[in-house]
């Protein structure tokens, strides 16, 4: 598989002397879905703002489709690499709508009949047709957050990255947007990397995940770095909410050895445990049980969700 993002021994400080990240490496292959996840000041954004050319370092190198981002200049970047922004104010800057969604298209120097079409297919994508006039800063920050989507989709990047895509969406519209990215990612081909903290997202969202704290920390997929609960609780990551239920429901006599990690594997679970114990599932209390649940509840009391 060709690798669109090559990132090596990538070290990045801020002015103020703040390491941000430390002897990154990374690969990315044409066509994934990767998430990065780590605690809040872990370097995602930073490391982000390093793949479309924002920041740029001189510890380091990164590759997009095998060129040196080093080597190119940003307007060629941005053709491949699209970046929507953690705060959607970054990213919406024109008077209108309309404006912000064709102000990419235009700068890659399509013709006006193009734009259009572009806008008006980001718009509808993102159900947001019908806004084109609207000013981007009367928004709502939900549709600033999908705005600032159709902004970069409209470039229609080969490589879409994504800060915290589904942060302060309510659930319907949270929903949207995971299968708006999985879409473009499984009809369009679109490589995606997402950083995010929503973990309930991320097997959904990625076929592979990243932790990053400063450096990278592991790397697997979801099955993998989910049910490591040591390196979660390192890096003040949540588990899935669905895989802690299933945790309860082993106290209670439930036979599962891989815990589930999305509604979809949950279902195909108990289908499969239904049809092994003749239509039944079998759910008991016994004398430990209540023992149990406590000490999950115990182990789970850093996130202090339960
Ligand atoms: N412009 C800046 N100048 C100095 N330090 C910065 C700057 N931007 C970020 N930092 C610092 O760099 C570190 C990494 O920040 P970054 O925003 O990349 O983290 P993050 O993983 O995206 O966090 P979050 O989950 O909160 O979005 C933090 O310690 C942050 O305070
Ligand atoms: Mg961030």
């Amino acid at each position: 598989m060709k690798e669109a993002i090559t990132v090596r021994d990538l070290n990045y400080m801020y002015s103020d002397g703040t390491r941000a990240l430390e002897d990154v490496n990374m690969a990315v292959y044409e066509g994934e879905r990767v998430a990065i996840v780590g605690p809040n000041g872990a370097g995602k954004t930073t490391f982000l703002l390093h793949l479309n050319g924002i920041l740029h370092s001189t510890e380091g190198q990164v590759e997009v489709f095998g060129t040196s981002l080093g080597k190119v200049k940003r307007e060629e970047i941005i053709k491949d690499v699209g970046l929507v922004f953690q705060d959607p104010d970054d990213q919406l800057f024109m008077p209108t709508l309309f404006d912000d969604l064709a102000f990419g298209p235009m700068n890659l120097g399509l013709k006006e009949d193009e734009v259009r079409e572009r806008v008006k297919k980001a718009l509808l994508l993102l159900g947001l047709s019908g806004y084109e006039n609207r000013c981007p800063h009367h928004l709502s920050y939900g549709e600033k957050k999908k705005a600032s989507l159709a902004a970069v989709m409209s470039m229609e990047p080969r490589i879409l990255v994504l800060d915290e895509p589904t942060a302060n969406l309510d659930p319907r519209s949270r929903a949207e947007l995971i299968g708006i990215i999985k879409e473009l990612n499984e009809r369009e081909g679109t490589t995606i990397v997402i950083a995010t903290h929503d973990v309930n997202a991320v097997p959904a969202l990625a076929n592979r995940v990243y932790v990053l704290n400063k450096r990278i920390i592991a790397e697997g997929t979801s099955q993998k770095i989910f049910s490591d609960f040591e390196l979660l609780r390192a890096n003040n990551l949540e588990v899935p909410e669905i895989s802690k239920l299933f945790e309860v429901l082993q106290c209670f006599g439930y036979n599962c050895e891989e815990l589930p990690l999305s509604i979809d594997e949950a279902i195909e679970h108990l289908t499969r445990t239904v049809e092994v114990n003749g239509g039944h599932i079998h759910l008991h209390v016994h004398e430990h049980t209540h023992d149990e649940v406590k000490k999950l509840k115990s182990k789970y009391e850093h996130h202090k969700t339960f």
